[in-house]
């Protein structure tokens, strides 16, 4: 008989055990295991094969006994349904980008059971495979705000700044992008819910660019829309976003069920002002994890001392794990936690 699994009790800040951990990009190029396939198939080969998708997805399970699975994919694969056209090399690359008001009405509305069949189905054989254990499966995809700033023309602007001015020139085109957005990332995160996600992580990674006040008219409405949606379906949202410091009051206002925080804020005062009533999910600075094992072992403990006692408390890094990370300090860490008591 599988138990409930640790994440989703913490994600219901109920849970009397050790906290949960896994790690945002956990599948990847610092894992041997990754690289030989990575050899053989080109990114996107690896996203469009659930066969491939599943290993890769246990790869980090089966090495360091994560407690939760997050399906290997990518933030970008639900624009393959709306007429965009994209490579990975490594990071994304939009071949055809929008630049005016116009280009956004040629955008289809994509459907997860035609157009990203394959991550559903990858979902599926997770599920399966993780039942009789107590580990979740979790599905995910990146935020309305995220996903524009992946859309639209960034040259000859340096950190998504190009976003930011198409808001400011096309205000109501980048509502009608956001809205779009948003919808096609409620019928996606449904779907994988209906193929057996436990829970969905939204990644707002590129939020923290935005000041509080333009957070509230182009990233909250919409993350709240997509987060009712997901409560609908009886599940739990994560919601990850990186520069916080000045938007995580904010991001509670989602409705969120758990704050995935970056190291530049303090957990334990986050911890103290909310009150236990979301449940939160950090925040090691990933570069940690390249120092010495004895100073990974002390940041897991650290991590662990500031929450001692908290049912709603998820161990994870501020960012996804990079590449080169020692692989055994991946381990050191996650074993500091998992044998915890
Ligand atoms: O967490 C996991 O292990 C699941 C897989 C996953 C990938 N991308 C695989 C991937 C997840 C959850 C993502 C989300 C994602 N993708 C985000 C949000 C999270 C974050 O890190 O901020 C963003 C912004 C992207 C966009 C993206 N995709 C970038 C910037 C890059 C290149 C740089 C990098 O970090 O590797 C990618 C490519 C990508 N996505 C790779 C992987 C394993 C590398 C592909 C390779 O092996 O060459």
């Amino acid at each position: 008989m599988s138990q409930e699994p640790l994440l989703i009790k913490a994600l219901k800040c109920n849970n009397d055990g050790r906290p949960p951990v896994w790690l945002m990009r956990q599948a990847g190029r610092y894992m041997t295991e990754y690289q030989e396939l990575k050899s053989k198939h080109s990114f996107i080969e690896l996203c469009s094969s659930s066969e491939l998708a599943l290993k890769v997805s246990l790869q980090p399970i089966n090495a360091f006994n994560m407690d939760a699975a997050i399906v290997f994919s990518d933030i970008l694969i639900p624009f393959t349904g709306m007429g965009i056209d994209f490579t990975f090399n490594p990071g994304p690359s939009i071949k055809n980008p929008i630049s005016s008001p116009h280009d956004i009405l040629s955008l289809s509305h994509s459907d997860p059971y035609v157009h990203t069949t394959c991550i559903l189905e990858t979902i599926r054989l997770l599920k399966k495979t993780l039942e009789s254990s107590n580990k979740a499966v979790i599905g995910f995809s990146g935020a309305p705000w995220t996903l524009a700033n992946y859309l639209i023309k960034q040259e000859p602007y340096k950190q998504f700044h190009g976003t930011s001015i198409f808001a400011e020139q096309y205000n109501e085109a980048m509502h009608k992008l956001l809205a779009l957005l948003s919808s096609v990332i409620i019928d996606y995160v449904s779907a994988q819910i209906e193929a057996g996600a436990d829970a969905i992580q939204l990644f707002d990674t590129w939020a923290g660019n935005l000041s509080a006040q333009d957070y509230e008219k182009f990233a909250l409405p919409y993350t709240a829309r997509i987060i009712e949606a997901i409560h609908k379906k009886n599940r739990h949202c994560i919601l990850f976003a990186s520069n916080t410091s000045h938007i995580w009051r904010h991001m509670a206002q989602t409705g969120a069920d758990c704050l995935s925080l970056d190291w530049r804020v303090d957990l334990g005062s986050v911890s103290s002002e909310l009150k236990d009533s979301v449940a939160l999910q950090g925040n090691l600075d990933p570069a940690k994890l390249f120092g010495k094992t004895s100073e990974v072992v002390t940041h897991a403990d650290n991590l662990l001392k500031t929450m001692q006692g908290k049912k709603n408390y998820i161990v994870n890094l501020g960012h996804g794990v990079l590449q080169n990370t020692p692989r055994e300090n991946v381990l050191n860490f996650v074993q500091r936690v998992t044998t915890h008591v």
